[in-house]
């Protein structure tokens, strides 16, 4: 293979993928037939409301599923190869190594007894099998990568900022070399400027090191700046999948133009922002058809019993029965 075709070769494939939790006794669809691609180098926005499924994918993808958790059907691939990501321990030599979580939060993610730098250092030790002093060597290198003075790796995490801590985040998830950052919320809890100086320095690691990226929220207004493409999620499926541009230029999917209505735009003076009527889906009780049609101003009679498949526009895709080749069956059912 030429380097340029390798170039071209999708880092990760996520192959028809479905994961279950067991809870109580009863099985429940988290996730439902995903699948994407994902190149070197490329930074994909996931994005969709609180319990559609955007976690689950991240950690499927970066083999750290809950116990309860079943992946009942597809498969990943990096780099062309199936990740054995329902083997706990057949996925150890993969983990962090390949693709790394950033999570949100990270005051519950770091350890408060132990200084940064040593929580930087430890898994160049257990991983990379370094000694002691190359991994704080490597762990000064990593603090300065992510914009922290060398020296503040003495401090603890109640010492440092929200911001200071997301970095340190950042810091360990890069120890191991991953060519994939996932992202999960990972300025959610951080202020305004705090959020867009990490998404800066997110981006500009992703170009110094050739990362790929796939930044997780639940606003579509940060995957704007940060990504080239944007996935949008419902109820565990992919409804949309499209160029930052197209999308917010031309967005298919009704719930996509809902959740662009909820992004306040100054300039316009729509400043207020307006909340997608009606609750998400739970588990229990996601809807038939077109999980969306209790929502959707646009349902018709078919999208209360059809799932519509993901077509492609393309190298867009949409699933909607307003998008469908076939015109039958659109009788209005919302005024
Ligand atoms: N460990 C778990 N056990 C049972 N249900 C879970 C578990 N983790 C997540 N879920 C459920 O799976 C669905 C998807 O959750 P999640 O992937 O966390 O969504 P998101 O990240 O988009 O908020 C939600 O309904 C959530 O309640
Ligand atoms: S399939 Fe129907 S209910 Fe679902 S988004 Fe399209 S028009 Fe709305
Ligand atoms: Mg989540």
């Amino acid at each position: 293979m030429t380097n340029s075709s390798q170039d071209k070769a999708p880092l990760l494939e996520i192959d028809r993928l479905s994961v279950d939790y067991g809870l109580k006794g009863v099985s429940l669809r988290a996730i439902d037939d995903v699948s994407f691609a994902l190149r070197p180098g490329e930074a994909v926005g996931l994005v969709g409301e609180s319990g559609s499924g955007k976690t689950t994918t991240a950690m499927a993808i970066a083999g750290l599923l809950s116990p309860n958790a079943r992946v009942s059907s597809g498969v990943v691939r990096y780099r062309g190869n199936r990740l054995p990501i329902d083997d706990d321990a057949a996925m150890r030599p993969h983990r962090w190594s390949e693709t790394s979580v950033v999570f949100q939060g990270a005051m519950n993610a770091l350890n408060p007894v132990h200084r940064v730098m040593k929580q930087i250092a430890e898994p160049c030790v257990l991983k990379l099998g370094m000694s002691r002093s190359e991994a704080t060597a490597r762990a000064r290198e990593l603090l300065e990568l992510v914009g922290i003075p060398a020296d503040r790796g003495v401090a603890y995490p109640h010492e440092l900022s929200g911001g200071m801590r997301q970095r340190v985040m950042i810091a360990m998830a890069l120890a191991c070399r991953p060519s994939i950052i996932i992202g999960d919320e990972p300025t959610t809890a951080l202020d305004v400027i705090t959020q867009a100086q990490i998404l800066k320095l997110l981006g500009e690691l992703r170009s110094q090191l050739n990362l790929a990226l796939i930044l997780i929220t639940h606003d579509l207004s940060v995957v704007a700046e940060s990504c080239d493409r944007v996935m949008i999620m419902y109820a565990g499926r992919i409804v949309e999948d499209g160029t930052v541009a197209e999308i917010f230029a031309n967005p298919k999917h009704p719930y996509t133009r809902l959740l662009i209505d909820t992004i306040p735009n100054p300039a316009n003076g729509k400043k207020i922002i307006r909340p997608i009527p009606g609750d998400p889906p739970n588990l229990i009780s996601r809807p038939p058809g077109c999980a969306f049609h209790p929502r959707c101003p646009s349902a018709m009679g078919v999208c209360a019993t059809e799932v519509p498949g993901l077509d492609k526009f393309g190298r867009a895709r949409v699933a909607c029965h307003l998008h469908r080749s076939s015109q039958e069956d659109k009788v209005a059912i919302h005024a």
